[in-house]
């Protein structure tokens, strides 16, 4: 190699630095139309106050990327104000927080002592948090992962909507007949489950596993708001067969009966993203849904949710070539030619608008538009080990949570694989959450 290639081959640090700077590049993009006060306003019970998500990703950051690279890792997220065990959301809006002036001086002060520190990092003969780079793309993939954590904020907004900064090109679809919900075959066998990654997946996606499966039918799309409709007007919200004990329960106490975000008006119903209302598109993934809607609904369809195994099956699994792939499509990255994501479209789109998103098996949208509910609970694989820290994934094992999988329209590319599982409680619904079903072969 001469010296000239030498120079221009981008280093692991450049590469570092340049994913570290684009993330927060967006971070500011979003963050751009906000006012001192909307910024600081806890607009929800549920949700921070968009500076203490800013904080929060500067002191994230600071944590593991100056103070732990030098020393032993500290077991709590991070100390004060923005240690989210010590301040649940719903008092953040309570906190001594920083002008947007003082938290941007402290998130740049923070940043440039981690590239500082980036330049003498060990990548080779350096800890396991270090080889491949892996504490760097976790603190990346923290602040892509808070970016739709604000996005849920901004959508929940008080006062004038958020002025979404929107992509203009979006793919379009044909519109599909309402309840056309066609199913495609998963044939069973002893798939792998999981990933032994270590350069950017998290614990909770390890270890790499076999699981033994039988045969099942899957939506081949997410559930549209057209058959999502159809329930509502066969009364699915007002009939207790479709809903077990707790997601009865929930909607005694709820009192809801569409989506949130839906308003009926005379002419039908509406919906809304950030600043755009729209007539409801019967051939768009419904969103918004919690997991009692979603399981209800498959009741009603007389299917049921799949388990995440099924759901991970059907998105990776290649039955021809006996292999998983990263992606339905295949092992190329994520991006947003491929699928919905990345947050600047700022909605869903037609189920089938993205022809390359499709499992080898044949189904659509996995990544990207909704994340999709599963009837499983959020727990630890078999073997599984906390790195590097417990309070990630470890302390929300248990049956509280159910698993969603495969991102949405405001998730970002580097958070979402056909591994990655998200976790939520199953009355929330200001996720940007909706489904597809599944059905065991008789
Ligand atoms: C994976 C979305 C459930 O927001 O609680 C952010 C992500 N963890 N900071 C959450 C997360 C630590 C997490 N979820
Ligand atoms: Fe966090």
């Amino acid at each position: 190699m001469t010296l000239t290639q030498l120079n221009a081959a981008p280093s692991a640090a450049d590469r570092i630095a340049a994913m570290l700077e684009e993330a927060r590049a967006r971070t500011l993009r979003l963050i751009e139309p906000l006012s001192e006060q909307d910024l600081h306003l806890q607009h929800d019970s549920l949700m921070s106050p968009v500076i203490w998500d800013l904080g929060h990703i500067a002191h994230f950051e600071e944590l593991w990327l100056t103070r732990n690279l030098d020393g032993p890792v500290e077991f709590v997220e991070m100390p004060g104000m923005y240690n989210p065990f010590e301040h649940p959301r719903r008092v953040r809006g309570a906190l001594p927080l920083p002008s947007l002036r003082e938290c941007r001086a402290e998130m740049h002060e923070i940043r440039v002592r981690v590239l500082e520190r980036l330049r003498a990092a060990d990548f080779e003969d350096g800890s396991d948090l270090l080889r491949d780079g892996y504490v760097y793309a976790m603190v990346a993939q923290h602040e892509y992962q808070h970016n739709e954590t604000m996005l849920q904020t901004l959508q929940l907004k008080s006062g004038a909507p958020y002025r979404a900064p929107r992509r203009v090109h979006l793919p379009a679809a044909p519109a599909l007949a309402p309840n056309d919900a066609p199913m495609v075959r998963f044939p069973g066998g002893r798939i792998p489950m999981g990933t032994d990654d270590r350069s950017r997946a998290y614990d909770n996606e390890r270890p790499r596993h076999e699981v033994d499966i039988p045969p099942f039918w899957i939506d081949a799309h997410p559930v549209t708001n057209g058959a999502y409709l159809s329930f509502m007007e066969a009364g699915g919200y007002e009939n207790p067969a479709w809903w077990s004990d707790a997601g009865w329960q929930w909607l005694r106490e709820a009192r809801v009966s569409a989506p949130k975000y839906w308003e009926h008006r005379d002419d039908g119903w509406f919906t809304r993203s950030m600043d755009l209302v729209e007539r409801v598109d019967e051939s768009k993934p419904v969103c918004h849904v919690c997991y009692h809607e979603a399981d209800a609904f498959a009741r009603w369809a007389g299917k049921r949710l799949p388990t995440e195994v099924e759901w991970e099956a059907a998105a990776s699994w290649d039955p021809d070539a006996g292999r998983a792939r990263s992606y339905p499509w295949g092992d190329e990255p994520a991006t947003i030619e491929r699928a919905n994501i990345d947050q600047l479209s700022f909605g869903t789109v037609r189920v089938g608008a993205y022809p390359r998103n499709i499992s080898p098996i044949g189904c659509q949208g996995m990544i990207g538009d909704v994340w999709e509910w599963t009837s499983s609970d959020f727990t630890g694989y078999p073997g599984f080990e906390s790195h590097p820290y417990p309070e990630y994934s470890e302390v929300f094992f248990g049956n509280e949570y159910k698993v969603l999988r495969g991102g949405s329209w405001a998730t970002r590319p580097g958070a979402i694989r056909n591994t990655f599982r998200n976790w939520d409680y199953p009355i929330r619904r200001q996720i940007f959450s909706g489904f597809r079903c599944a059905r065991s072969e008789p």
